[in-house]
């Protein structure tokens, strides 16, 4: 239910982002995508409306995101201070500079502000009071998780759907047309060719590409034996390009969604079991509501040079894969359509 009300507030961002964009420029996919999903994250995680405080927000991070590198993610020997220096010390200052925004939001609103509907309410609301130790800095590692975790992942999905929606005319022609009539939220998360575009892209470029447990017990996988403490992964490459159930697994086909049911241990984008991802109803739902309003307010094309170009192979960036390229899509028109969306 609440995801549901976030959908007003996605639609807002997104025209928000896309507001000064005119005809006869070219947009970056990437530029704009990670622009929208920074602006979703901000305002629902985060629950900044004001402008100016979303701007001192994007600023800290944009930053903090550009200094959580794969290395330093992957190798913990990395995470070192080195007597103030280095990689580790610089993400050190730059996660305190966010939680000083953070601590200041929270101390606005407790301890008799109201509860509202935003995802730093849900934490606060959900701290437990016998619980020792202070409360305020479990929630700001909540909060950057939810951020690490949904910024990344969403915009390189975004950015691939729109990849595949403007190469193929026929593609963004039935896309539109399920949206010409269709302006309302929760309509769009409903529409189904378009949530099949999105799980084809999902499927194509699934933007975490390996999905880790470790062992409590012995497992045998494939015939081979693995011990209790190893790691285990599932590549998801492999999954969603197994062509016993995806028949010519390289090519973009929305309909195989449509077809037939999909079950998850054949496509697993999110994961699966207890850790699924916590976040796949909400992505899937902003990635819907934001692909929406752009095709509902701009007129895109993809130039011929792009069209014509081999598919961008996918590259690590950050902790999600995105294409290697930046894809630039030309504004041909802006629609005189009022987009709905209300926001905070
Ligand atoms: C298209 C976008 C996204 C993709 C493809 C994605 C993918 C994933 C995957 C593969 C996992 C690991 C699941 C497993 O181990 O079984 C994961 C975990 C997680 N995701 Fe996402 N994610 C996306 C968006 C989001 C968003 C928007 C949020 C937050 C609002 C989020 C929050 C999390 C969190 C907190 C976890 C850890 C869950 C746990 O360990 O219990 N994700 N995600």
């Amino acid at each position: 239910e609440r995801i549901k009300s976030y959908g007003d507030i996605i639609a807002a961002a997104t025209a928000d982002e896309i507001r000064s964009v005119r005809p006869g420029e070219s947009i970056g996919m990437r530029e704009l995508a990670v622009a929208i999903t920074l602006h979703v994250a901000i305002r629902v995680v985060f629950s900044v409306a004001d402008a100016d405080r979303r701007t001192e927000y994007t600023r800290a991070v944009t930053a903090l995101m550009r200094a959580n590198t794969a290395p330093l993610m992957l190798v913990p020997a990395l995470r070192r201070e080195l007597g103030g220096h280095g990689p580790w010390a610089r993400l050190v200052r730059l996660r305190d500079d966010l939680d000083r925004l953070l601590s200041d939001d929270m101390a606005l609103r407790q301890p008799d502000s109201p509860a509202g509907a935003d995802m730093l309410d849900v934490l606060l609301s959900a701290v437990d009071p016998d619980a020792t130790g202070e409360p305020g800095l479990a929630i700001h590692d909540q909060l950057r998780t939810l951020l690490a975790a949904g910024h990344e992942t969403t915009a390189t999905s975004m950015m691939w759907a729109l990849y595949h929606i403007y190469r193929d005319e026929s593609v963004r022609e039935r896309v539109a047309a399920e949206l010409a009539h269709c302006r309302a939220p929760a309509e769009i998360t409903a529409l189904p060719y378009l949530g099949a575009v999105i799980k084809e892209a999902l499927r194509l470029h699934p933007p975490v590409p390996i999905v880790l447990r470790r062992l409590k017990e012995p497992l045998t996988v494939g015939g081979v034996a693995c011990a209790a403490g190893k790691i285990v992964g599932i590549a998801l490459y492999a999954l969603h390009f197994n062509p016993s159930v995806w028949p010519d697994p390289d090519r973009f086909d929305p309909d195989r969604f449509l077809r037939s049911r999909i079950s998850p241990f054949e496509y697993a984008p999110f994961g699966g079991g207890y850790r699924r991802c916590i976040g796949a109803a909400f992505a899937s739902c902003e990635l819907a509501v934001a692909i929406a309003t752009i095709m509902q307010t701009l007129e895109l094309r993809m130039p011929e040079r792009e069209q014509n170009r081999r598919e961008p192979r996918s590259v690590a960036r950050g902790i999600a894969v995105a294409p290697a390229r930046e894809i630039t899509l030309d504004v041909i028109d802006r629609q005189p359509v009022a987009v709905t969306g209300g926001g905070r």
